[in-house]
């Protein structure tokens, strides 16, 4: 019986030397010292031992059972630490390797402009309007008092989907359907993308950006006009920029102006200039005081209320502030361009 004992001890001293990991421990635990486990073949046989000896096999037992035991933790700790070199080992971060350099997106300098610019009329108390690019013509032209003959119908001009649905080849519908839709006093700007059958070129795309302003009150007059574009060329070109109003004409405005802002290159003082051709002013948008037709037209009664209106390119003034000279590229998305306005 004690040879079996010490067979058995021995065995799992052997046996303990090749463990390698966790799992391998675990089963000989299970092997040694387990219900099924090899002491308790021993203990079964003890029917077999004379009885004055039962005490002494059993203390062998227990005694065999506990050396195992601890040679077991030892076994474990040991394990243990070596799992632990080699988690360090893979989890060991060399601080020396350079990093990888992420990638940083910038905004669109067009976004940047077409934010500029509603920040600006927020400021001067103004919402953002929206409105579709596929647009109605009674919309687009018939509120907004363009007769059926107009040139600006031209369908050279508008891209037509339908007889009656066409892309906005302006974003002037905007201001029929907000005057459908609010009662004065009505205050906004909408920024948005349109339409017109063009050749692309530097300077022409068929997609392009326009920011339309609308003001309806009691009492708004030209001054108002002239005042509201007096602050924002000052907000958007500095303190020495002014506006010039040219007399014009367009079916929803009367009277009707085009604007010039001093030139925000050479103020006049370089006949060389190539923004303004030396001649000191740039033309920026379209103005005028919004045609009773069209107030009327869009319920609203022209005999109480007045209002102005004004539309502007924002792709031009987008290409004047960065000075890019190919308008293309502010559509091509070729990260080799738009990358030099990171941060912009
Ligand atoms: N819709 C005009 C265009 O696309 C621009 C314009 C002119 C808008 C005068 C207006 C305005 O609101 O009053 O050329």
């Amino acid at each position: 019986m004690q040879d079996k004992i010490n067979e058995i001890l021995k065995s799992s001293e052997d046996q303990l030397q090749e463990i390698e990991d966790a799992k391998q421990l675990q089963e000989l635990r299970v092997q040694f010292l387990g219900k099924k486990g090899r002491f308790t073949e021993v203990l079964r046989s003890m029917g077999n031992v004379a009885p004055e000896e039962r005490p002494l096999i059993g203390k062998l037992v227990n005694e065999a059972r506990e050396k195992i035991q601890k040679a077991i933790e030892f076994h474990e700790n040991r394990l243990s630490q070596i799992e632990k070199e080699i988690r360090l080992k893979i989890e060991r971060v060399d601080v020396s390797v350079p990093g990888k350099k992420p990638e940083v997106g910038a905004v669109h300098p067009l976004s940047v402009t077409t934010q500029q610019l509603e920040d600006i009329f927020i400021a001067m108390g103004y919402s953002i309007a929206e409105g579709p690019e596929v647009e109605l013509d009674e919309y687009n032209f018939e509120l907004l008092n363009v007769p059926k003959d107009h040139t600006s119908r031209d369908a050279q001009d508008s891209f037509y989907i339908n007889e009656n649905v066409l892309l906005r080849p302006h974003t002037s519908p905007v201001q029929a359907r907000t005057m459908l839709s609010q009662k004065p006093p009505i205050k906004i700007v909408c920024p948005g993308r349109v339409y017109r059958v063009d050749e692309v070129d530097a300077t022409h795309s068929p997609v392009f950006h326009q920011l339309e302003g609308l003001v309806i009150d009691k009492g708004i007059h030209m001054g108002h006009l002239k005042g509201t574009l007096d602050e924002f060329v000052k907000k958007l070109y500095g303190e020495n920029a002014r506006t010039k109003l040219r007399p014009s004409f367009f079916p929803f405005t009367e009277p009707s102006a085009e604007v010039d802002v001093s030139c925000y290159v050479c103020d006049g003082k370089d006949d060389n200039c190539k923004v303004c051709k030396g001649t000191g002013w740039v033309e920026i948008m379209g103005c005028g005081m919004v045609n009773p037709k069209v107030l009327d037209g869009c319920g609203i009664d022209s005999t109480v209320y007045s209002g102005f209106a004004f539309g502007m390119g924002l792709d031009r003034i987008t290409v004047s502030k960065y000075n890019i000279s190919d308008l293309r590229t502010l559509f091509e998305n070729d990260l080799r361009f738009l990358s030099q306005f990171l941060g912009g």
